[in-house]
């Protein structure tokens, strides 16, 4: 509620904001070194565009100034509680190659900026074409591109849904996947996808037995060979990759989640993957998955000892409780310590594979310490795990246990 009216306010403004000119920021002094035009435009480009566009999954595209000004200061609030953008790695403790961090000079420009009565600045600034087209692919043309059998239709009273599609891959040589893009139907309501490697026929049981397009009674089957979210996809390294037996299907879970402004209106979704293929045999990615004992008081700590050497390319952590902060740290045999994931304020709302500009090598012996500090008085969520655990934190390793995949 708090945010529509700030909305109200926002139209408001922006209603009369032509008549009066530049009267309008007359309320406030300019206060800023920094401009919208010249400073904050490329910021909120990079770091808020994948979203904060028009049609996209924000609720108000960030990317022109008559736009953007009325929500100053929502986009302060947000970041400072570091709610906004939703990655949520800490600079410097890991450091990995999908992110979206938001480093402190830019915050400070923010801040500075719509405190100091935002002003405009000099030339107007427009999107580059590919935030604005953001349906090409970014890893250019896929392997193999793959799509749902038929437009899905989010109906105009559906808030939220999660849905399983299964996508037939009809390979009948073994490859391996080596990228995974996503190119979402209805930008403004799809807000992640993971992807699924089957080699079961788990999806496609579960498919025939729902009377529905698609099925939404979960899938046990294997970790997600990729998480997507608007500026996220997945890169593995040179000569690692995702097994793809002949024959397996994809099977892609979609989260559809509508804003307040998006709220009662009616979406048609044929969301496309673009799979990068190599039928070159690679060190092949395996996953670990750890799960927590239950919280003692307010943290939750827990460990797993590797009991052989491996190559780590990623983690994706899941938190079903609301925690203040997760911290993991793997200690070597020899006693030194290496900083792997520090996250303040996790989101289960946008979970996030965190891909390791380098890859980690730890040798058998190793532990990975996990700890999580709880929020006051936080409740388990039963956010629905991505890879089929329900323990109050875990945290999914990916890995190879060759020496291929240095
Ligand atoms: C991956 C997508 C994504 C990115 C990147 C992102 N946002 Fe958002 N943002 C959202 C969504 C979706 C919402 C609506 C709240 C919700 O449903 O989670 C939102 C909400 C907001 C709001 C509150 C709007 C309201 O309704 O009160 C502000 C302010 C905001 N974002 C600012 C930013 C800024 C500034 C950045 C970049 C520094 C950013 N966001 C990056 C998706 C994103």
């Amino acid at each position: 509620m708090r945010s529509r009216t700030r909305w109200i306010v926002g139209l408001v403004i922006v209603g009369i904001g032509p008549l009066l000119g530049n009267v309008t920021q007359g309320h406030t002094p300019i206060a800023s070194r920094f401009t919208y035009n010249e400073h904050l435009f490329p910021i909120f480009e990079r770091q808020c565009g994948s979203c904060h566009i028009e049609g996209g999954v924000g609720p108000m595209s960030l990317l022109t100034y008559q736009e953007a000004y009325p929500w100053t200061q929502s986009i302060r609030e947000e970041v400072l509680a570091l709610r906004m953008p939703p990655w949520k790695a800490e600079d410097g403790f890991g450091d990995f190659s999908n992110g979206h961090v938001l480093p402190a000079h830019e915050m400070d420009m923010i801040l500075e900026w719509s405190a100091g009565g935002y002003p405009q600045g000099p030339r107007d600034q427009t999107p580059s074409t590919s935030t604005i087209s953001g349906g090409g692919w970014t890893y250019g043309p896929p392997t193999l591109e793959l799509s749902l059998a038929e437009p899905f239709t989010l109906e105009a009273n559906t808030t939220e849904t999660v849905r399983y599609f299964v996508l037939p891959t009809n390979l009948d040589e073994d490859h391996w996947v080596t990228n995974i893009d996503v190119i979402p139907g209805s930008r403004a309501v799809v807000r992640h996808v993971s992807i699924y490697i089957d080699t079961t026929g788990e999806g496609q049981a579960a498919d025939e037995a729902s009377p529905e397009q698609g099925f939404s009674t979960g899938f046990l089957g294997q970790a997600p060979a990729a998480v997507w979210w608007p500026g996220q996809t997945l890169r593995t390294h040179e000569r690692v990759g995702y097994s793809l037996p002949a024959g397996a299907d994809i099977v892609a879970r979609v989260v559809y989640k509508k804003t307040w402004i998006t709220e009662g209106q009616e979406f048609s979704d044929q969301t496309r993957l673009g799979l990068h293929l190599t039928d070159k045999q690679l060190s092949t990615i395996e996953h670990i998955v750890v799960d927590s004992p239950l919280p003692n008081g307010r943290e939750i700590n827990f460990t797993h000892r590797l009991d052989q050497d491996i190559t780590l390319y990623g983690l994706l952590p899941e938190i079903g409780i609301q925690a203040s902060e997760l911290q993991v740290t793997g200690t070597l045999p020899d006693g030194s310590t290496i900083p792997l994931l520090l996250i303040r304020n996790p989101d289960s709302d946008w979970p996030t594979r965190y891909l390791f500009d380098s890859p980690q090598q730890l040798p058998s012996g190793t532990e990975v310490s996990i700890s999580a500090e709880l929020a006051p008085g936080s409740d388990p969520t039963e956010v629905p795990s991505l890879f089929n655990s329900d323990a109050p934190v875990r945290l999914l390793l990916d890995v190879t246990t060759d020496a291929v995949g240095n």
